[in-house]
């Protein structure tokens, strides 16, 4: 376990916010983060659980305790003719997981390439990008009750999973230190081309059906014109989520903006069917794309992004997000909401 007191976080996150917290601990076994729970007292409190620190925006010094995992490893826990299982540790970066699945051959998660972060923030935050989430690969969370140093083993489908949420940034909320997450991958390769422009990506390379090297290769293109890159602007990414509405609504929207983007989300057990409303798109409407508000801008290639202009501090950019909402707001008269986690 390594200790450091008064420790900079400007390199723990992809805002790129100059801002330091009292304490920071990083343990690198289930061993190692029960102890460390054990040893917590009142004093090391607010707690922060940060991953690669790239949905995280910091409006300021951190007061409390930062607890980070660098706990490693890729193990195959059981095969099948159909299906491998890999567990991973909570501190290997997913993409190297994702990398690791395509060359050798284990399918599913070519779409969630090049996402940023950690292993144990796909399972706080469900990933998602371009038709796939990490719950569709999800199998199992291994984590450490902080109240009791307890390790528990949570099967997937209790994590309360759906669109960019789970239970560990709800009810369970700071109450897990994330130890391993067990992903499923098929063996069969299914791949998913029909979110956006993904197929006409591969067929500008005269490409139809896909290698799963291939696929993975064109969603990173795909992301490297449309997301900056940190090491140029800061950014955490998407900084809001999607808004997701009723059929109402939608209808609504459709009179004034026939050429409105969406995406059905079919309602399941006879539940009405929702819509879920690019909220980049909105943004771009309400002309703040490529708009600033002091060192924080909304990026000129993807308004659903903000991004840190050099030096900006995290309130800089909450103004901005208070702003842009605002703006949806009065023109849509839907409410949008980060989500990157602000600390
Ligand atoms: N759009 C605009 N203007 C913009 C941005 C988008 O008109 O400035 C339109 C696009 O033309 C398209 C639609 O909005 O019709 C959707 O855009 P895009 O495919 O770029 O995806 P997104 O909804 O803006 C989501 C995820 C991304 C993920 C992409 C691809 C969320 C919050 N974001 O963005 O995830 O990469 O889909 O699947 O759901 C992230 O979470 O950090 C992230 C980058």
């Amino acid at each position: 376990m390594q200790i450091y007191n008064d420790y900079n976080l400007l390199h723990h996150n992809t805002f790129g916010i100059d801002a330091r917290c009292r304490k920071f601990v990083e343990y690198a076994s289930t061993e190692d983060a029960q102890q460390l729970v054990k040893a917590l007292t009142k004093a090391d409190e607010p707690l922060l659980l940060l991953g690669g620190g790239s949905n995280l925006l910091l409006t300021g010094d951190y007061p409390g305790t930062v607890l980070h995992s660098a706990i490693l490893g890729r193990e195959v826990v059981r095969e099948t003719p159909e299906a491998v299982w890999l567990r991973c540790g909570s501190g290997e970066t997913f993409d190297d997981i994702v990398a690791y699945a395509v060359a050798h051959s284990w399918y599913g998660a070519e779409n969630l390439s090049l996402i940023p972060g950690e292993v144990g923030a796909s399972a706080v935050q469900n990933i998602g990008a371009y038709g796939a989430e990490a719950c569709d690969l999800i199998d199992t969370v291994e984590a450490v009750e902080i109240a009791t140093g307890r390790v528990v083993t949570i099967a997937a489908s209790d994590c309360g999973y759906s669109y960019r949420q789970s239970k560990f940034k709800h009810e369970w909320r700071d109450q897990y230190l994330i130890t391993h997450v067990t992903y499923r991958f098929n063996k069969i390769f299914n791949p998913r081309l029909d979110y956006g422009n993904i197929r006409a990506a591969l067929e500008e390379k005269g490409i139809r059906v896909p290698t799963a090297g291939q696929l993975r290769d064109t969603i990173i293109e795909i992301r490297r014109r449309k997301l900056p890159d940190p090491k140029d602007y800061g950014n955490a990414g998407s900084f809001f989520m999607n808004p997701i509405v009723p059929e109402e609504t939608y209808q609504r929207l459709l009179k004034d903006y026939p050429d409105m983007p969406h995406y059905v989300m079919k309602g399941v057990d006879g539940e009405a069917d929702r819509y879920k409303i690019p909220a980049g798109w909105m943004i771009e409407q309400c002309g703040w794309k490529g708009r600033s508000l002091g060192r924080a801008g909304v990026y000129s290639k993807q308004a659903l992004v903000l991004v840190n202009l050099g030096g900006a501090t995290g309130e800089e950019v909450v103004r901005l997000c208070h702003t842009v909402q605002q703006a949806v707001k009065d023109k849509f008269g839907i409410d949008i909401y980060p989500e990157v986690n602000i600390r």
